[in-house]
């Protein structure tokens, strides 16, 4: 389908769902020899970070886009800029730069006349031009080796991806995020849209009022959500989930889900999870959830 949508309630497996499905597309895209163009984004560094793991481990070829300093330490070998520097025609391009600070040193020491000064210039913009090319061949030869390409939702307008189309787009914690961050990757796609979120969670982080009101608030996958004439499909909701307590799940399951959120992993999981507060009595130290009333306490609460 060209454009789908999954939905699941917190720890539902969304994330992990996502990362098996792209691996999925990848075999598949492969296999037909289409080539492996995937885009996998979400709106938030951590977001992105967490499906790239995802991904690794499943043993998916992927490439991050993103400044390395807004890369979790663990992935930035991953990263288009740590791979570019191990990529054969780096040397090229370390070379041409210093080809490049020579001659801009001569020139600006003042010791070119005539001639020499009007070659200096010259040299420049060659070997200017000549970084810029390989640099983008760099780019080109990385992305296009890649199985997966992960970016945000802003990184995907990126210089390095300008020439990049994928045939499927993937946006993973996509009720996060805004309309136009979420066109962003939309328009990088040329065949298939998948929309992983969840209307109940929080809506984008919207701090202007006056957008707020214009409707910022409203992402595009609960507006697709709440339009049958733009998505008028079945959404089939993920309904067990691997990370609350049982207990703990109950309210938020009745709430918000229809009392349709079930769990994956029996109570005796979470035994081990018993607090060590002196102050709090024998049976409430085994409680999976403790609401304390701190309001006579004053500051020291
Ligand atoms: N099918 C599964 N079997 C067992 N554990 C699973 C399964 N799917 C996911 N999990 C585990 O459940 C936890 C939550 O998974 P995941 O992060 O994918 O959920 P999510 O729906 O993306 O959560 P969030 O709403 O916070 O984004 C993880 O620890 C994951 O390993
Ligand atoms: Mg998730």
């Amino acid at each position: 389908a060209p454009l789908s949508l999954i939905q699941g309630p917190p720890g539902t497996g969304k994330t992990t769902t996502t990362c098996h499905l792209v691996r999925r597309l990848v075999e598949k895209h492969c296999q037909d020899s289409r080539g492996c163009n995937i885009l996998v984004a979400a709106d938030s560094n951590v977001a992105v970070d967490q499906l790239l793991a995802g991904l690794i481990r499943l043993g998916v070829k992927a490439l991050r886009i993103g400044f390395p300093s807004k890369v979790s330490q663990e992935l930035r070998a991953q990263t288009l800029q740590a791979q570019a520097e191990e990529h054969p025609l780096n040397s090229k391009i370390e070379e041409t730069r210093e080809a490049l600070s020579k001659v801009k040193d001569a020139l600006y020491s003042g010791s070119l006349k005539g001639k020499g000064k009007g070659l200096a210039h010259r040299d420049i913009s060659l070997h200017v031009r000549d970084i810029q090319k390989y640099e983008q061949e760099v780019t080109d030869d990385l992305i296009a080796n890649a199985e997966v390409i992960c970016a945000t939702l802003v990184g995907c307008g990126c210089d390095a991806l300008l020439r990049s189309n994928f045939h499927t787009v993937v946006i993973d914690e996509a009720s996060q995020a805004t309309e136009p961050r979420c066109l962003i990757a939309l328009q990088k796609a040329q065949a298939q849209l998948v929309m992983v979120g969840d209307q109940q969670q929080l809506p984008p982080v919207v701090l202007c009022p006056a957008a707020e009101e214009k409707g910022l608030r409203c992402s595009l996958f609960d507006r697709l959500l709440n339009s049958p004439t733009l998505f008028n499909q079945e959404i089939n909701m993920l309904q067990v989930q691997y990370r609350m307590h049982p207990l703990i799940r109950e309210w938020p399951s009745s709430q918000f889900y229809d009392g349709r959120l079930q769990d994956g992993l029996p109570m005796s999981t979470f035994s081990s999870c018993v607090m060590t507060k002196p102050f709090l009595s024998k049976s409430q130290r085994k409680a999976p959830i403790l609401l304390l009333d701190t309001s006579d306490d004053g500051s020291e609460a």
